[in-house]
């Protein structure tokens, strides 16, 4: 029986299994709040005499991201004088259930890909609703800013302005209470993931402390992201068996470099780097691309499979036009979704994979369901255009035993609430999470926290080079040492 049998009255149907709703139904499900004239109080933490701090200024600045396109900063200022900012990344390639990244499309600034129109979203419609809350009620914030906007794809304020606030709002919590923001977030966590269990009858989980996921790193990129030919978007590793994470950086550092003089001795670019800072080397086809990391591994004197694997982010909804998967590296190819299954399932057997995200399009349900049927016990089959961060398309593919993992990516969603709820809706259906950045990122490095508050399964940043990558690879080593010192040394 899916979990999601055993709930009481409409309520699968009200989580989208049954019936299309919007993402607001599904957080009004899960969290169990009325989002309609709601909010919540401010009560419990009054009644404990914890200070409550509330939200005194609402900013908003367009500032670059690292493909220098326009993006939202939001800074929020409390009475008490603490702040919380957030800067929002973008996608490339972008899945189309994904929310709305409101752009202004005037041709005169910035391509019109400027977001001034986002940014007064912001100070002009959202602060007015928000100034005098406390920001530490993460989810009673989020149910304004989602009934200021209840549109399916937040088209109306634009989901860039919403979760800039969302964001914001929760470092400045973590800022006003004193705590680092991976400890408010893992509260705000454990008591998402309680409310989301007594409103469906689940048994209570056990919410692990906050703990360290192990990354999933770009070597060489291709699709979107990169000037190369090859098909597929990603291809990575993962330091599965490294004792810790400032020894699996280390490791996957050493492949990086070994990688770039095994492409650079064999004649190919093993210094030019796509958007996420993986190498952009025009390989023959996704095979050699595969082989040369193997190799790299190799060079770095780990074992492959064993210290490290190796993991692949097709993005397949990019060469996928309707009927079929046009591989252009290898001859300009043409599968059907059978004919893709084949393709990934040679690889598997071959290489030491461990992990396939979106090995087949957006839409191609029947055909995930294939892909789970038959590769689903041996590797992690990751949806993220599938899913899109969304707890209804997440439920869709638990119920439909398509893909075993979730990418998290929260602007695909809008709000941090909303981000709960489909981490919870994954794992509740047995389901993993990688945490995820965007290929355009910026020197936010809130993933960082998230992920450890959620005990993410893995993190997944791009690469090791260019610092909007490496802010969340050091703010990942700043919270381990934290972890591992007892408080206050
Ligand atoms: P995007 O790609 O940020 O360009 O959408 C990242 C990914 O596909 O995982
Ligand atoms: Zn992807």
């Amino acid at each position: 029986m899916r979990w999601f049998a055993s709930l009481p009255g409409n309520a699968a149907a009200r989580l989208g299994l049954a019936l299309p709703v919007d993402s607001r139904h599904a957080l009004e499900y899960v969290h169990g709040f009325r989002v309609s004239g709601s909010t919540g109080s401010a009560v419990p933490m009054a009644a404990r005499g914890v200070h409550l701090a509330t939200i005194a200024h609402v900013h908003a600045l367009e500032v670059l991201d690292s493909r220098g396109r326009p993006t939202v900063e939001v800074e929020i200022v409390c009475d008490d004088g603490a702040r919380g900012r957030a800067i929002l990344p973008s996608g490339a390639s972008t899945g189309a259930a994904e929310a709305c990244e409101l752009r202004d499309g005037d041709p005169q600034r910035y391509d019109g890909l400027g977001v001034q129109r986002a940014c007064r979203n912001v100070e002009e419609k959202i602060a007015p609703a928000i100034v005098g809350r406390n920001p530490a009620e993460q989810f009673a914030l989020d149910a304004v800013l989602l009934e200021l906007d209840d549109t399916p794809q937040k088209t109306a304020l634009g989901a860039n302005a919403i979760l800039g606030v969302s964001l914001a709002a929760a470092h400045a919590a973590a800022a006003s209470q004193g705590v680092p923001l991976y400890r408010h977030l893992h509260r705000l966590w454990s008591q998402a993931r309680t409310r989301a269990t007594q409103q469906q009858g689940r048994p209570a989980p056990s919410v692990p402390p906050p703990a360290m996921p192990t990354p999933m790193t770009n070597m060489i990129s291709g699709g979107l992201h990169a000037g190369g030919n090859l098909d597929f978007q990603d291809y990575l590793v993962s330091p599965r068996g490294a004792p810790d994470y400032a020894t699996g950086l280390e490791w996957i550092v050493r492949i990086y470099n070994r990688l770039g003089r095994l492409l650079s001795e064999a004649g190919y670019e093993g210094r030019l780097v796509g958007d996420e800072g993986g190498y952009g080397p025009r390989l023959a086809n996704n095979r050699q691309a595969v082989e040369f990391v193997v190799r790299a591994i190799e060079a770095a004197g780990l074992m492959p499979g064993e210290q490290v694997t190796i993991c692949l982010d097709v993005a397949a909804t990019h060469f996928f036009d309707g009927q079929h998967y046009r591989l252009a590296a290898t001859g300009d190819r043409s599968l059907s979704s059978d004919d893709m299954i084949d393709e990934l399932e040679s690889l598997v057997d071959v290489f030491p994979i461990d992990s396939i995200e979106d090995g087949l399009a957006e839409d191609d349900w029947e055909g995930w369901q294939r892909l789970t049927a038959r590769l689903g016990s041996r590797v992690r089959l990751v949806g993220d255009d599938l899913f899109t961060t969304n707890p209804r398309r997440i439920a869709q593919g638990v119920e439909r035993h398509a893909a075993n993992a979730a990418l998290i990516k929260v602007n695909q969603i809008g709000t941090l609430t909303e981000t709960f709820a489909a981490m919870d809706t994954a794992l509740a259906g047995g389901m993993t999470c990688v945490v995820s950045a965007r290929s355009g990122e910026t020197e936010d490095d809130t993933i960082a926290d998230l992920a450890v508050a959620t005990a993410a399964d893995q993190i997944k940043i791009g690469s090791i080079v260019r610092s909007e990558r490496l802010a969340k690879y050091n703010r990942l080593l700043r919270i381990e040492r934290e972890l591992r010192t007892p408080a206050g040394k």
